[in-house]
């Protein structure tokens, strides 16, 4: 899924459709295009490869108050100019843009070819343009037109609407893609994500599933799918505008990397969500009551991607501090399995977006089995945060890099007080509590530490860059990091890389290393140093070039690695949110030292809202 922005009112929707996809950028995209209505007429710009290929082409002084825009990730059709959206009916009466699948797509054109429509593009997306057509030239009105088309289309999207006989009027609907409406003075915009409008109007109304929107410059109505009309609550935003700035740094990457000791400070310290007097976290999102916490016997979390490897961390701690039986799933394999819900168990479904279709999916499946799931979402009013039993808001802010930094720091320091909070509710004493409140208080200045190493990360980064493939090694909490590490390398270098736990390491992979293979181990203080430094002697033995992350002074260290990251010491259970800085810092230059395009790397879209 990509970008969508769409403005009526007074203004010129050129410049402004132009800026909020630029603001959508940061998702992903392999092409882009506006729509506008000129003089009654549709005029539709559109172009292949990055939003300056759109920009060079669009025509001196084009002008009009209505116009929809979209980024395109392209999933039926290849990336090229006539698959762009908007795609127009036959007629050029009507565009759309289209985010999400149509299944159904292959057997509507067929029918439609059959009716002597000619399709001038290998989407899905055009079926919805064509059907539309259809029904305005049988003489609908957009309203009843889009109705009907919506009822024979089967599938994923969020989709906006432009009339060529109707300017000054835009259309959206929602199906499993997200929409969200911005309310200003005498004009509205719609976007697929908040980002896009937000510094146009912090006033916005999210659309639910099943719903459509007409939208007009002063007015608005919302309509279920049996035309009813749905009364929506208009949410203020307050996000500003400057969260989604560079801020001077070359990419958002970097600057959301050096961001993480603010932002993991507000995921500890909004809404005042630590209590040092009683050493415990307040965690009201949770919506559970004293007694609740009595009934839950196990914890399951899941998660894609990056926040699976939160999520595997957050099993962790809640095993180790709350002692709750906890699992991490990746949501997607959990679906595979038909899963079983039980009502002891307590669900967790981490994510970014609160968009990621996987993992969307396998709540609504919990949910459905009657489970109970708690979000931990770092976008406010994302279909997750709406659709769970309650959840923590994890006030990264806005994320702007395709590959997650700050959100991955947040979701951790989110499972640390929810662990915290359990394990007050259980057996952790009052002063054992009092003591972990005071170790996360002074982990962001720990976390600036580590930062201040960037250079020499660099510098390694430098180093290495040419390697082909590299190991990420850890046990205990540092077995995610290492995945987590790898992750970074693969999406934004293209780097071959593994992550895995150093113990499994020898029972097979080990025969990959070899002088070339740099091996990057996690190896920090606590029940797990001894076996990650034997492991280390293990690496050095075949050769492999090890590079440790460590939080101790250990001379076997220094004589086993080539090079070595030295963080601050903290307690093992809190170590991933120190550890995990080096690597994403070595990921990110070894990026630019390949010259790859760091915040959108080839192939990738911030959120998979696909299965
Ligand atoms: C992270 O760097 C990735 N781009 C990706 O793995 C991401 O974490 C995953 O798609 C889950 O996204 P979500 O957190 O928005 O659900
Ligand atoms: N399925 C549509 C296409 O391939 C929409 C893709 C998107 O969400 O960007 O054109």
């Amino acid at each position: 899924m990509c970008g969508i922005v769409g403005y009526v009112g007074s203004r010129n929707a050129v410049p402004i459709l132009m800026e909020g996809l630029k603001r959508l950028e940061y998702r992903g995209y392999d092409s882009a295009g506006i729509g506008c209505v000129v003089r009654g007429k549709l005029k539709v710009v559109k172009k292949e490869g990055h939003l300056a290929n759109l920009e060079a082409i669009l025509p001196e002084g084009l002008s009009s108050t209505t116009g929809i825009g979209h980024t395109r990730w392209a999933t039926h059709g290849g990336v090229n100019d006539a698959n762009a959206h908007p795609q127009i009916g036959a007629g050029g009466k009507v565009a759309v843009v289209h985010n999400g699948i149509i299944d159904n797509y292959d057997a509507l054109k067929k029918r439609l070819i059959a009716e002597d429509v000619a399709f001038t593009s290998d989407t899905d997306t055009e079926v919805i343009a064509q059907l539309a057509a259809k029904f305005l030239d049988a003489g609908d009105d957009p309203e009843t037109a889009v109705r009907q088309t919506l009822e024979l289309i089967h599938g994923t999207y969020g989709l906006v609407f432009l009339f060529a006989d109707h300017p000054g009027l835009i259309i959206g609907a929602r199906n499993g893609s997200p929409l969200v409406l911005g309310v200003g003075e005498g004009e509205m915009f719609i976007a697929s994500d908040a980002n896009a409008i937000v510094r146009h109007t912090p006033k916005v109304v999210y659309l639910d599933d099943g719903e459509t929107v007409v939208v007009t410059a002063d007015d608005f109505s919302t309509k279920d799918l049996r035309a009813a009309v749905v009364d929506k609550r208009v949410e203020t935003i307050e996000w500003v505008a400057a969260d989604t700035d560079k801020n001077g740094y070359q990419d958002y990457m970097l600057k959301e990397i050096f961001e993480q000791p603010e932002s993991v400070a507000r995921a500890f310290g909004e809404g005042g969500r630590l209590v040092p007097e009683f050493g415990t976290a307040k965690l009201g999102g949770l919506n559970l009551e004293r007694r609740d916490f009595f009934d839950i016997r196990r914890v399951q979390i899941i998660a894609m991607g990056t926040a699976y490897h939160a999520a595997m961390i957050g099993a962790h701690l809640m095993e180790t501090i709350a002692r709750i039986p906890a699992r991490a799933e990746i949501a997607s394999e959990l679906r595979c399995r038909n899963p079983i819900v039980e009502k002891e168990t307590l669900y967790f479904a981490v994510s970014q977006s609160g968009e990621t279709a996987d993992t969307l999916m396998t709540l609504r499946e919990i949910r459905s089995k009657g489970g109970r799931v708690m979000g931990v979402i770092n976008v406010v009013g994302s279909t997750m945060a709406r659709e769970s039993d309650g959840g923590v808001y994890v006030h990264a802010g806005p994320e702007m890099a395709v590959a997650s930094t700050k959100a991955f720091t947040s979701q951790v320091m989110s499972f640390v007080l929810i662990a915290l909070l359990f394990a007050r509710m259980r057996d952790l004493s009052l002063s054992d509590g009092k003591s972990l409140v005071a170790d996360i208080g002074l982990l962001p200045d720990l976390m600036r530490r580590v930062l201040a190493q960037a250079e020499e990360v660099r510098r390694i980064a430098r180093k290495y860059s040419s390697a082909a493939s590299f190991l990420y090694l850890g046990r205990g909490p540092s077995y995610p990091i290492a995945m987590e590490g790898a992750l970074k390398l693969k999406e934004i270098a293209y780097v071959f890389s593994e992550g895995m736990s150093a113990g499994d390491v020898k029972h097979g992979p080990i025969a990959l290393v070899n002088e070339e293979m740099p091996v990057v181990m996690v190896a920090v203080k606590g029940d797990n140093l001894e076996k990650t430094i034997g492991g280390m002697e293990e690496i050095r033995a075949r050769k492999g070039r090890v590079i440790a992350v460590t939080n101790v002074d250990d001379p076997r260290i220094t004589r086993i690695a080539e090079d070595v990251i030295q963080v601050p010491e903290t307690r093992e259970a809190l170590s991933p949110l120190l550890t995990v800085i080096p690597l994403q810092l070595l990921a990110y230059y070894i990026a630019v030292e390949l010259k790859r395009n760091v915040d959108r790397p080839r192939n990738l879209a911030k959120s998979v809202t696909v299965e």
